[in-house]
């Protein structure tokens, strides 16, 4: 086997050109398989990563192979891997310390990947884990969805979005989402119950006694969702701050834990203001949950959307693109 591969890396926080160059295939550990990516998707936190706005959460070594999410094929397992064999197709999401799907190859926990739905191409698989694993956990942990809840999706016509309307459609909940006019055929199909055109409606004037809402913008988007929401509902935020709940449970010093509460203080006074509550979600990588995602896009309940699909060669056009906040779905890089 080759012992050096192609990779997309940084050298510094804050340096927005990617460079692709050749650096040496991971090795190998007894819990992990060497995946040769085919495909893998673009995330906002790869932009926020590359910009160091997640240090306090993740620091990282330099150079660093960004992507954090990836389809292809195992070439190689480690000795304590019994799960998964050469030649076996995957998906999966690495945890956080272990990123760089940017990459021809990456050497991954087991317990991070699952088998690839088989009805999905390494493309469609790729748009898959980051995002559906975020939405799997904030509807099944956090929220615990049922039927007939009232659920605002920010953003219905994003990477998240896209996902997180056919789950909440096939959990049984009304979904309401903001987008605008030229996504409304996008998320109506996906089974969106109504839609609102943010640039000319406001979400807060229209809204009311809703259960939850999967909160993906952040800022006064966010402040704006305590209204709507009847007492005793949630919140589950990707882009707001995160609080000291979120702190506690991520086990963060003292210092840091401090920060966060004194910077949501305003969140946390509308939480009692409104007797709901705001929960900072970070997802978590999981094999399993991936497995039982893959049962339902293979039970045709959930379809990932792509906007487009950008060869490795042109990484840097598909986070140009991406990073404008105007895809419809999610931005692939074709690796092989
Ligand atoms: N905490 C976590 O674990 C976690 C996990 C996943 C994602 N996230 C975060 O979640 C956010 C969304 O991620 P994503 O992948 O869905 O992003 P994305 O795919 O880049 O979102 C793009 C979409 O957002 C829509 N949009 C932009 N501004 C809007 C607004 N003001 N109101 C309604 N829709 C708007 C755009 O529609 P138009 O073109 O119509 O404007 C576009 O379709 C990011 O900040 C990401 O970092 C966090």
């Amino acid at each position: 086997m080759e012992k050096y591969m192609n990779a997309a890396t940084i050298n510094r926080y804050g340096q927005k050109q990617l460079e692709l160059t050749k650096v040496e295939i991971p090795e190998v550990s007894s819990d992990d398989v060497l995946v040769e990516i085919h495909a893998a998707s673009i995330n906002p936190i790869d932009f926020k990563i590359r910009d160091g706005k997640l240090k306090m959460l993740l620091t990282y070594k330099m150079p660093l192979i960004l992507g954090n999410d990836f389809s292809g094929v195992v070439v190689q397992v480690g000795k304590c891997v019994t799960d998964f064999k050469v030649g076996d197709e995957v998906y999966g999401r690495p945890r956080k310390s272990r990123i760089g799907t940017f990459a021809e190859y990456i050497a991954v926990h087991k317990d991070d990947i699952a088998m690839k739905p088989k009805n999905l191409s390494f493309e469609e698989a790729a748009a898959v884990p980051l995002v559906g694993l975020t939405t799997y956990q904030a509807f099944h942990d956090v929220m615990q969805l049922k039927l007939n809840n009232k659920i605002l999706i920010q953003a219905g016509s994003g990477g998240v979005g896209t996902f997180a309307i056919q789950l909440a459609k096939h959990m049984g909940a009304y979904v309401a989402t903001t987008t605008s006019a030229k996504n409304e055929a996008l998320v109506k199909e996906l089974g969106a119950d109504l839609v609102i055109d943010y640039r000319t409606e406001e979400f807060d004037e229209k809204l009311t006694n809703y259960d939850y809402v999967y909160d993906t913008l952040g800022g006064e988007s966010l402040k704006k969702s305590f209204k709507i929401l009847k007492p005793g509902g949630k919140i589950v935020s990707l882009s707001g701050i995160p609080n000291h709940r979120f702190a506690q449970e991520y086990g963060l010093n003292f210092w840091k834990s401090s920060l966060l509460k004194l910077a949501t203080r305003k969140l946390t006074a509308l939480e009692k203001q409104y007797k709901v509550q705001y929960n900072f979600l970070f997802m978590k990588p999981s094999g399993a949950q991936l497995a039982t995602i893959r049962e339902l896009i293979e039970a045709q309940k959930i379809k990932p959307i792509i906007d487009r699909v950008i060869l490795f060669e042109d990484i840097q056009q598909a986070f140009d693109y991406s990073e404008s906040g105007r895809a419809k779905g999610k931005v692939i890089v074709k690796i092989k």
